[in-house]
């Protein structure tokens, strides 16, 4: 059957100056959250992915009219009725959930197919459950479908969470903003898309105070005065992260334009543990090498630590730095699936548990690979540029889901890489 794939060949350097696109995992929030405006409200810098594509399914499937100009969305939630997000959707992507707290919010009621392999109760959602339980929320399985309802109104609630999941602050924050009284979200994710979308809230009327630390403090307005609104979508941190490897594996100097610096704090910070030079701008940030890599250790932690969606692009640096990395993943389990495609080009990597030990080594060799997930099919592709001779990346619908024009963009700074359909 034929397919797509990326085919990267040896190249020579990654250097120039890319440009990133607004943040996936914003703007998705972004247009759940429009719900809540009960009208055509308009996103900017909204990147051309397919995640993007499927979470504008979701709110068409409830009511909404989507239309796109370029990277702007006007997002028309007018006729938005308390229908369902189904199945087909929400199994492809996890995110869908996130119209969980907005059509609560709205509705007092929500009718969403849980995503596969989750149960009330197990991993995954129960602290979205939690939270909102606390405003008033009831919830029950039905058939697939989780739904919840609200007969007696929202009501505000301090609400602790138990880790800073980024999912349920903002599915939380989405259905507290309506509630009667005030709400406390302690132990919030503090990830800067939390505060985008915050933002845009805040721009449709709501009442949202401190998002990007751990305590959010929210004043609960109602519905009725709440309206659409106009906002952009911050740049994507983990996007200039990925490009930012691309500089520091090839020499680079590589620049990122579109992102807060302070946003990649952490992961500059290891860069230069690992022997790049690193420039902050006002809105970019350069980093080339003129040194071998060295070996460093990570840590993926909630923001502001190191990031898990950077792991794999990091754990490719390791691959050829000198000397022995360890990178211990502590926000998702099972997310060193990367690594196994990594050794079939000639990376060293023993993983025990959530610990990858990673022994440089001075080469690495094209291969045929298949991308395990979004980054580390991103992280595949650029192995592929600094290995000897040609890789040809797989799957690389994970790619899509997430990267904008990713091949376009390397190809500009240098890449020898392009999409091909084969077989
Ligand atoms: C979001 C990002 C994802 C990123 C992650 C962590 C989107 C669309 N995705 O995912 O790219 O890697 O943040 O920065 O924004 N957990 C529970 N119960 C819950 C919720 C989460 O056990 O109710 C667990 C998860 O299984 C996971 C960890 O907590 O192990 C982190 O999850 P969370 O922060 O919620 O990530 P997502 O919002 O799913």
């Amino acid at each position: 059957m034929a397919e797509e794939v990326i085919i990267a060949r040896e190249s020579k350097n990654l250097t120039g100056t890319v440009q990133v696109s607004g943040a996936k995992n914003s703007a998705l929030k972004l247009i759940a959250a429009a719900i809540l405006g009960q009208g055509p409200s308009t996103i900017h810098n909204v990147p051309l992915i397919s995640d993007i594509d499927i979470m504008s399914q979701v709110v068409e499937c409830l009511g909404a009219k989507v239309q796109r100009q370029g990277h702007t969305l006007q997002v028309d939630t007018t006729g938005v009725q308390d229908g369902e997000a189904p199945y087909e959707l929400v199994s492809k992507m996890r995110a869908s959930i996130s119209v969980l707290g907005p059509m609560v919010g709205r509705f007092g009621h929500a009718r969403v197919a849980m995503p596969g392999g989750c149960q009330i109760g197990a991993r995954k959602i129960d602290m979205h459950l939690v939270g909102m339980s606390q405003l008033g929320v009831s919830f029950q399985m039905d058939h697939g479908f989780l739904e919840a309802s609200c007969p007696e109104g929202l009501h505000g609630a301090q609400i602790y969470l138990e880790f800073a999941s980024v999912g349920a602050t903002e599915n939380t924050m989405m259905a507290a903003v309506v509630a009667k009284g005030h709400t406390t979200i302690e132990n919030a994710a503090r990830e800067p898309e939390i505060v985008d979308l915050a933002n845009m809230l805040n721009a449709m009327g709501c009442k949202v105070s401190g998002a990007g630390n751990s305590t959010i403090e929210i004043e609960g307005v109602p519905l009725e005065s709440l309206h659409p609104c106009e906002h952009r979508t911050v740049g994507d941190r983990i996007e200039a992260g990925t490009f930012l490897v691309g500089g520091a594996l090839m020499g680079g100097p590589l620049t990122v334009t579109g992102i807060d610096p302070s946003f990649l704090r952490m992961a500059t910070m290891k860069l230069q543990a690992m022997g790049c030079d690193v420039q902050l701008g006002a809105d970019s940030i350069t980093v080339s090498r003129t040194r071998p890599l060295q070996a460093t250790d990570i840590q993926t932690l909630p923001h502001p630590g190191f990031p898990t969606d950077l792991q794999a692009q990091f754990m490719l640096l390791a691959a050829v730095a000198e000397g022995t990395s360890r990178i211990t993943e502590n926000v998702f389990e099972n997310r060193f699936m990367f690594a196994a495609e990594l050794m079939r080009m000639g990376a060293t990597i023993y993983i025990e548990d959530h610990h990858a030990l990673v022994e440089g080594v001075d080469h690495l060799e094209g291969a045929p690979v298949e991308s395990t997930d979004l980054r580390g099919g991103a992280a595949l592709v650029l192995a592929g540029l600094a290995a000897e001779g040609e890789t040809v990346i797989r799957a690389i619908h994970h790619i899509d889901r997430g990267y904008e024009d990713y091949v376009g963009k390397l190809e500009a700074l240098g890449a020898n890489v392009e999409r091909r359909v084969i077989g």
